[in-house]
């Protein structure tokens, strides 16, 4: 999905390439760049100046590329503040001259922000818009997000699947995808079970050069260890009994893409040595054949064991894990960052009350309490499966708290004893950061309320505050 309209542009340009000005023919425009008619291979990579008529004439730093197509794009290197004013208020101009959705093409009236059918936003003359689009090149600007938390809506990511979260370690996760896109080495995604493992690596993959080509998920847990190689490399007829013509394995499907070997820390030991050899230089034979077959792919790993303690104890091969463990991804567990939780919460009711046909308006009180101080041992799947029942058996207009069904855990195991650790100062400051942390969330910082909840004077609340930062962590 396009995330940036794109009109057309049927104008003449000037391109300053190393001080040659070149003229240009431009085929359309978007908040991204400019895409022209011509050949430009003498300047690919290099950094341009071009120059454009718009209302006015202006000149904007762009770096010369060939796209997908292999057709010549410019893609405009400035700040969103300057492309907002310039090429964002032009489209915006534009879109509302031609009276139609540039991606669905329903009709629009004067003011509408966003198309009632397809929810694209049709105003770029924010540079939290222009930014949100120079980051993540594809998906949606949701209107509700925009209007109801203008400041996090470069926090999204999106493509076929959402990918939701505003909170610091989030933000953290999300740049590093950014990052690790760019290139091709290994990465390793450490995270408890329904964090967005899956979703981390395709979004990697989705982001990389390698997006048009297969993302091939294997999960390394749930496949017998005898049957694993044949998965991973194929095999050839007559390779074992049941063999009886060739089959290609997981990782020539992916040539040129990504493989993603999920649960890699259940990976028995013969086949760690497997992969590690054909990560040294891509190639492999097939179970029974000899023939070296080269395969470009990307490998992604993910894991919800400790591969640390996994080394430790000699069930994960240190080189294996060396090689895996240098761009990692360590993704927060949700009760580790409740500004994530109501906003996923309120992502998924939309998404589900419009899918089942209900208006179901939002969350009373006590039940945006009971999301937040829930343990979410099954991470974001837990939090969609709970959404996704309260929306189909609710008669309410507002998710109340006993349609969310959280009770039996009350405030929820807001501790767990650190295992590498059994010091008793240590896990008592913990324990008493997280009471603390709890306390606030639901009390809404409210002070009374929380020396109430944890049984404590409202000095001894303040100085507790004070000692754990908690203010400044919410
Ligand atoms: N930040 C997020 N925003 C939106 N949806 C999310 C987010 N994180 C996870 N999900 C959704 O939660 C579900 C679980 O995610 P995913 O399968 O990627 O987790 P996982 O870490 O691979 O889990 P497991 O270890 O159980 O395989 C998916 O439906 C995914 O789309
Ligand atoms: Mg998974």
């Amino acid at each position: 999905m396009r995330l940036s309209a794109r009109i057309s542009y049927d104008k003449k340009i000037f391109i300053d390439c190393e001080k040659n000005i070149i003229p240009a023919q431009a085929v359309n425009l978007s908040l991204l760049g400019i895409k022209i008619k011509d050949s430009f291979d003498h300047c690919i990579d290099v950094d341009v100046l071009v120059m454009l008529e718009l209302d006015q004439d202006i000149s904007l730093r762009g770096r010369v590329v060939r796209n997908e197509k292999n057709e010549h794009v410019i893609l405009f290197c400035e700040d969103p503040k300057v492309i907002a004013s310039t090429v964002g208020k032009y489209l915006t101009q534009k879109i509302y001259e031609s009276k139609k959705c540039p991606f669905c093409s329903k009709s629009i009236e004067k003011d509408e922000k966003y198309c009632k059918r397809c929810g694209m936003f049709f105003d770029y003359t924010k540079p939290e818009v222009v930014r949100f689009v120079q980051d993540f090149k594809v998906g949606k600007v949701f209107y509700d997000l925009l209007i109801e938390h203008p400041e996090e809506i470069d926090e999204v990511i999106n493509k076929d699947t959402e990918f939701i979260g505003v909170s610091k370690e989030m933000r953290t996760v999300f740049s590093l995808i950014r990052k690790y896109a760019t290139n091709d080495y290994p990465v390793l995604i450490i995270g408890e079970t329904g964090t967005g493992k899956e979703l981390t690596a395709r979004a990697i993959h989705e982001r990389s050069h390698r997006a048009d080509k297969p993302f091939v998920a294997v999960n390394c847990a749930a496949i017998p260890e005898n049957l694993l190689e044949a998965e991973l490399f194929g095999y050839e007829k007559g390779a074992f009994t049941d063999a009886h013509k060739r089959k290609i394995g997981k990782i020539e499907f992916a040539n040129g893409g990504t493989l993603f070997l999920d649960e890699i820390g259940d990976m028995p030991p013969n086949m760690q040595a497997k992969i590690l050899r054909f990560l040294e230089d891509l190639s492999f034979s097939r179970v029974g054949g000899n023939e070296i077959i080269y395969a470009d792919v990307r490998i992604i790993a993910a894991t919800n064991v400790d591969l640390d303690k996994a080394v430790e104890e000699g069930r994960f091969r240190e080189d294996l894990y060396y090689r895996l463990n240098v761009l990692t991804i360590k993704l927060p567990p949700l009760r580790e960052r409740n500004e994530d939780i109501l906003i996923l919460a309120k992502y998924f009711l939309n998404k589900y009350s419009k899918e089942v046909g209900k208006e179901i308006k939002g969350f009373s009180k006590e039940a945006e309490e009971a999301l937040l101080s829930y343990q979410w041992s099954g991470n974001v799947r837990e939090l969609i499966n709970v959404i996704r029942k309260a929306v189909v058996l609710t008669e309410n207009k507002v998710i109340k708290e006993k349609d969310l069904d959280l009770k039996r855990n009350g405030f929820g195991e807001i501790y767990w004893v650190k295992t590498d650790s059994l010091n008793l100062k240590e896990n008592i400051e913990r324990l008493e950061k997280d009471l603390l942390k709890k306390a606030f969330i639901v009390a809404n910082g409210n002070i009374t309320k929380m020396a109430k909840l944890l049984g404590i004077s409202r000095p001894k609340v303040y100085s507790l505050i004070e000692k754990h930062k908690i203010g400044e962590v919410n």
